[in-house]
């Protein structure tokens, strides 16, 4: 349909269907996160809109992906864009229109629950990712929104914690990997909950409309967190084009299976999902604990959850404003025509998707669990993988014999708690992945009971670390959720049996993990309960030992210097195991880099409570642009692992460094191993080679330097090749305040190299 088209349409509804179509409703086959029901009368079909950034989430299997800074670590757009791609095939197939994600915020707190569905403290980096699977997503036939609009750094009092943001920072930090997901063809954007200077995201006018809608030309629809508008009128006309869910919390309640008197007893046991997390939201029925959309409960993760009755409901009030003329018809008109216009760019309005129908399945019956889709999450997991350090025991030998420790060998670690939760229909341990590899003897010793994930009900419960007194997972023996290969022993504590066993292979591999979900934030970088003594004890006992963390975001390493080895291997997916078995095999190399600085906790600027997680309702973001690596560039500190920090299992020797155009270098660089392996080259753009003194009229602290571009090769044994680097703008750009974005004339040099500390080379770009 052209844009006369969708006018026609829309000059032919009543305000009531107009209403109709700008808020959610209950979704009466129960497999959207989000419906609406479209108005048959003038053919325009309903519209379901699905969790998430990890797997599509309807009460049904789908690939459970690894989670985004696994996605991120690759250092590799065009396997996100295969990933975006897939995610929307598997929305079709599960008869979707939109896709929730991809997460798309910053990641500024190294706590923040919700790491796990961000890609990177980076926002170049972070922006080619957003833009990759956005445009993956769309190129599938389903709308794509990139999420959460803006500044929704932590999980603690989301819903109404206010960020502090200066207009320059906001730029060049927090709003570009919107804006490269704009541009990328996105169709929707979320609003986030919290208020950014103290307005609610969901009506901020100056972001909303003339920012996002107005500047970077989005012709899409703005559509709400759930529960997450806090009014009607000044909501529709700050730029909120949809409402969602669109229901009452006790309608809510009631497809989610909860008495509406939330704190009712659980229906039946089945609330647990495989993984031990619940499916919050989806189709289990379980009790909403007390407190749940209670904002002011008095809970540490209170307002972590939005007040669903704070706000009102466009189902009730849009129409009654419109013709109060409170909210002008035209811009209802306007939020209708977006939402048309986005659907109908996917071919949703003429009944057909407008993917291309490659890889697997067509445009309009999608894709599920394909061949394809199982081999691309055990390439994101594998290529994901980094290896933070390695004294030569890696790659394991075949006919080593390994001791497989840790409390969760048995499980595959999906994801976070909340709204990502995926359901697979296959899924690799650690166990089983090593087992199925190894030509050795493999003894499994879990030393720990297992580390349950949180849920986002938990959370909100107030459970935390389950400390030093491992306590076995709720509901016993008889959880459903728990995977229990070897009975009741694997869940006391046997660090000595982990130790014996480690001493008795030749090396020992040890799994360990932390929790986070959406709605808390971790209270530590520590991995939770024992997990450190068990690293240790078994690092004393074994000749070798090779560390696997599987971690939402940064932890802390305080045993890195006793082991042989660590792998950062994230929230790895459904195939988990195949995909650590490969990298510790070496069948594949340790492509991933960190997304993320790895450091102390008390070491990143928002260790200071102003910051995070904020007072009186306030985080104040006066670190400005020092967030991850540009912070510790600039204070001089050593991170623990920096940014873009990974090795290889094969060696890569930098021959040259040259500028070749306003925007591009080239770097010259050989595998000088006898194995193949891969090199992500990372280009950083700086105002000189010394920290940087403020330079900005407006004192802001410039960072030394910032990722302008990067580039992976693969290489040969002895291969040599030449990469060229092209230097996205932002780069050399800054954004005053009032002349706007500016780049200042001079040099600016470009490093190149492994990472933000482990730079091989240099040139300078003349501007
Ligand atoms: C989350 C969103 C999600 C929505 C629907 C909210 O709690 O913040 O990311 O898409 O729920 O499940």
């Amino acid at each position: 349909m052209d844009r006369d088209g969708i006018a026609a349409v829309v000059a032919e509804l009543t305000l009531a269907e107009k209403v109709g179509l700008v808020h959610g409703a209950e979704d009466v086959e129960g497999t959207a996160t989000g419906f609406v029901p479209g108005v048959e009368r003038v053919g325009i079909p309903p519209i379901r809109l699905t969790d998430g950034p990890l797997g599509v989430r309807t009460d049904e299997p789908a690939t459970a992906f690894p989670s985004s800074p696994a996605l991120a670590a690759t250092f590799d757009p065009d396997l996100a864009e295969r990933f975006g791609r897939a995610l929307g095939r598997e929305a079709t197939a599960r008869g979707q229109d939109v896709l929730l994600g991809p997460g798309t915020n910053l990641i500024r707190v190294p706590h923040c629950g919700r790491n796990f569905e961000y890609f990177s403290e980076d926002p170049v980096h972070a922006g080619a990712f957003a833009a990759a699977v956005t445009e993956g997503i769309q190129s599938a036939g389903v709308v794509a929104t990139p999420k959460h609009y803006v500044a929704n750094s932590q999980e603690t009092r989301r819903a109404e914690v206010s960020a502090r943001v200066d207009e320059s920072v906001l730029r060049e930090l927090y709003l570009p990997a919107f804006r490269d997901a704009v541009e990328a063809g996105a169709g929707s954007v979320m609003s986030s909950y919290n208020r950014v200077n103290g307005t609610y995201a969901s009506e901020h006018e100056r972001l909303l409309t003339d920012v996002l809608k107005g500047e970077w030309g989005f012709d899409g629809y703005v559509v709400s967190d759930w529960f997450g508008t806090e009014s009607v009128v000044d909501s529709a006309n700050a730029g909120l084009d949809l409402q969602m869910p669109g229901t009452s919390v006790e309608e809510l309640l009631e497809s989610m299976g909860v008495a509406p008197d939330a704190g009712v007893e659980p229906t039946d046991g089945d609330a647990a999902g495989v993984d031990g997390t619940e499916g919050a939201g989806a189709a289990g029925e379980e009790a909403a604990p007390e407190g749940l959309f209670d904002a002011a409960a008095d809970s540490p993760f209170a307002g972590g959850m939005p007040d669903p009755t704070s706000g009102g409901r466009y189902a009730t009030e849009l129409g009654p404003a419109v013709e109060r003329g409170d909210v002008p018809e035209s811009r209802l008109d306007d939020m209708v025509t977006r939402i048309l216009r986005s659907l109908d760019a996917v071919g949703h309005l003429d009944g057909e998707a407008s993917g291309d129908g490659e890889a697997g399945g067509d445009a309009t019956t999608g894709a599920l669990d394909t061949p394809e889709h199982r081999d691309l999450a055990a390439t994101v997991a594998t290529r994901g993988t980094v290896l933070l350090k390695n004294d030569g025991v890696l790659p394991l030998a075949d006919d080593a014999d390994v001791a497989v420790v840790g409390p969760n060998v048995d499980e595959a670690l999906l994801g976070g708690g909340g709204s990502s939760e995926v359901t697979p229909f296959v899924r690799t341990t650690p166990r089983e992945g090593i087992e199925a590899r190894a030509d050795g003897a493999v003894t499994v010793a879990p030393g720990l009971p297992r580390v349950e994930g949180i849920s986002m009900f938990e959370a909100m419960d107030g459970a935390g670390d389950p400390g030093e007194d491992e306590v076995a997972p709720e509901g016993g023996p008889d959880d459903p959720g728990a995977v229990d290969a070897e009975g009741d022993d694997e869940r006391s504590v046997d660090i000595e049996g982990a130790a014996a066993a480690a001493a008795g292979a030749d090396v020992a591999v040890v799994f360990v993990r932390d929790r986070a979900t959406e709605a808390a934030d971790r209270d530590s970088l520590r991995l939770p309960g024992r997990q450190d003594d068990l690293i240790a004890a078994v690092a004393d006992a074994a000749d070798r030992t090779v560390v696997v963390a599987n971690a939402s975001g940064p932890i802390e390493t305080p045993w890195r210097d006793d082991v042989d080895a660590v792998l950062a291997g994230w929230y790895p997916g459904q195939a988990h195991g195949e995909a650590a078995a490969a990298v510790l095999y070496g069948d594949a190399d340790p492509g991933g880099r960190l997304p993320v600085t790895f450091a102390p906790e008390d070491a990143y600027p928002t260790a200071d409570e102003r910051r995070f997680p904020g007072v009186d309702g306030e985080a104040v973001y006066d670190e400005g642009l020092l967030v991850g690596y540009r912070h510790f560039d600039a204070t001089g500190d050593g991170p623990t692992y920096p940014f873009g920090h990974g090795h290889s299992y094969a060696e890569f020797r930098y021959e040259g460094v040259e500028a070749v155009g306003p925007s591009t270098v080239e770097a010259t660089l050989s595998n000088v191993a006898a194995r193949p392996g891969r090199e992500v080259v990372q280009a950083y753009v700086g105002v000189s080679d010394t920290p940087a003194a403020p330079a900005a009229p407006d004192e802001r602290i410039r960072p030394p330097r910032e990722l302008g571009g990067f580039a992976a090769v693969e290489l040969a044994p002895g291969e040599s090749t030449t990469v060229e680097i092209e230097l996205d703008e932002r780069a050399f750009e800054r954004y005053d305040a009032s002349a706007g974005w500016t780049v200042d004339a001079g040099e600016h040099v470009v490093e190149v190299g492994r990472s933000s500390r482990d730079r091989r080379g240099s040139a300078t770009i003349e501007r």
